[in-house]
């Protein structure tokens, strides 16, 4: 607890910065080039702890994947939809539920093969029986602590088969794990979600050579069939709009600035703050935009904008932002009126409780805000005094917390600030590149 980064309030942010490779897809580069067949060449890898953990189960599973050097493309020869190897070790994930939850699908469907999984305190303490229950009703044999619910999970790998499954909550990952594991289950595989969350699996899987099909009132019905091998994929990775958002926000707020931002990944499904930002009243403008390995790319310039308005976040838009939360929570501090955020629930299994969190950090700063059972109200008078913040492990929290303390008058400490390179390793190098 004692590592910390100082940051002094004021200043203007300017310049140009690349935000590092989108996480979402970065897991699924290596799992799909994993276990399809022929080769993958990868670029624009996030080089950080998440994606590395998911190269480092892969490569116990007997994929031979390269050592990852930073901003190096780098390919891996997969080894087919059923050719992972029992590992003689356990399977950390560290921090990383995208590794957990999506690789839970991939090894329910090995069949005869053993697994068990494990990761840190926080994702030891994550709800993993909304991916273990549809893989159940699929065939599989999945356990672990409280029923099946926490990890470390073990897992034995059984011959599923396709079924329809509705999912509770509209989560990337427990329909990727479904889709997933329906590559290796007999007959077809539906999901049906409640609201559509990010579609790269969906994208990455159509790429590969899957039989995917999307269906439904905006695409929440997601098909997959067994019977195709994926062929290996060039894939190129467009920056990470998660790992965007922080600029897009402190330069919309922080007087004087000028930022832009090149190749952010713009895919439909995750730019539901762009929504928001046009309701607050932002200044930026999206130029140079392009169809990157299927997904859509461009660059962002944010300019301060003169007043912002309050915003209410609820309904189908939260999975477009579910990860911007915590940016968009500093945001409304500044957004002189209420905002609301509210149909959040999902936030409090994320890598913290971060509607707690965040309450009780910003809190620090001085911020006027109250926690609700599914969100927040924040009133944004825009006043904060410098303070010290904790991220309490979490990276989002940290970059929302620096952006913050950007805001607020004299000087913050902001301890555990090394939570960022889970998901921005370069995070505080880019920052002081544009104060
Ligand atoms: C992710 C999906 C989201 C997001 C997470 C990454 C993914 O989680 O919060 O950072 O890569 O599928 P949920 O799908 O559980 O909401």
């Amino acid at each position: 607890m004692n590592e910390y980064q100082t940051v002094k309030g004021g200043g203007n942010l300017q310049g140009t910065v690349s935000v590092p490779g989108d996480k979402s897809i970065s897991h699924r580069s290596l799992i799909l080039g994993s276990i399809a067949a022929g080769t993958t060449e990868i670029s624009g890898f996030l080089y950080s702890e998440d994606p590395l953990s998911t190269a480092s189960c892969l490569r116990k599973l007997g994929v031979k994947i390269p050592e990852i050097i930073k901003d190096k493309p780098f390919e891996i020869q997969g080894v087919g939809l059923e050719g992972l190897n029992e590992p003689k070790e356990i399977l950390d994930c560290g921090n990383s539920g995208t590794t957990m939850r999506l690789m839970m699908g991939v090894l329910a469907g090995q069949r005869g093969k053993n697994f068990i999984m494990t990761g840190d305190k926080s994702l030891s303490e994550r709800p993993m029986n909304r991916v273990c229950k549809p893989l159940r009703l699929m065939g599989g044999t999945l356990s672990g602590r409280e029923n099946g619910n926490k990890a470390p999970i073990a897992i034995k790998g059984e011959q599923l088969k396709g079924c329809v499954i509705g999912t509770p909550v509209a989560s990337a990952q427990v329909k990727s794990s479904i889709l997933l594991a329906g590559l290796t289950a007999s007959g077809s595989t539906s999901v049906i979600e409640p609201a559509s969350s990010r579609d790269h699996t969906e994208r990455m899987l159509k790429a590969f050579g899957a039989n995917i099909e999307i269906r439904g009132e905006l695409g929440r019905n997601v098909v997959v069939k067994s019977g195709n091998d994926l062929k290996g994929q060039e894939i190129l990775i467009p920056g990470d709009i998660s790992s965007a958002s922080f600029w897009m926000i402190a330069g919309s707020i922080v007087p004087n600035s000028n930022i832009t931002i090149k190749n952010v990944g713009l895919n439909p499904t995750r730019t539901g703050i762009l929504e928001i930002m046009d309701v607050m009243g932002c200044n930026y403008k999206i130029f140079e935009e392009s169809i990157v390995a299927g997904e859509p790319i461009g660059n962002i310039n944010v300019k301060t904008a003169n007043t912002l308005k309050p915003f209410t976040i609820q309904g189908d838009i939260l999975p477009k932002l579910i990860d911007e939360i915590p940016i968009l929570t500093v945001a409304a501090c500044f957004c002189g009126g209420i905002s609301y955020i509210k149909d959040a629930k999902e936030l409090r299994v994320k890598e913290t409780d971060r509607l707690k969190v965040m309450t009780r950090q910003l809190r620090k700063f001085g911020a006027i805000i109250d926690e609700r059972e599914d969100g927040l109200v924040i009133n944004g008078d825009g006043k904060f005094t410098g303070a010290e913040v904790d991220s309490e492990t979490d990276h989002r929290v940290s970059m929302s917390l620096a952006i913050a303390a950007i805001l607020a008058k004299g000087t913050s400490k902001i301890y555990r600030a090394s939570a960022s390179n889970v998901s921005y390793p370069n995070f505080w190098n880019d920052l002081e590149l544009l104060l």
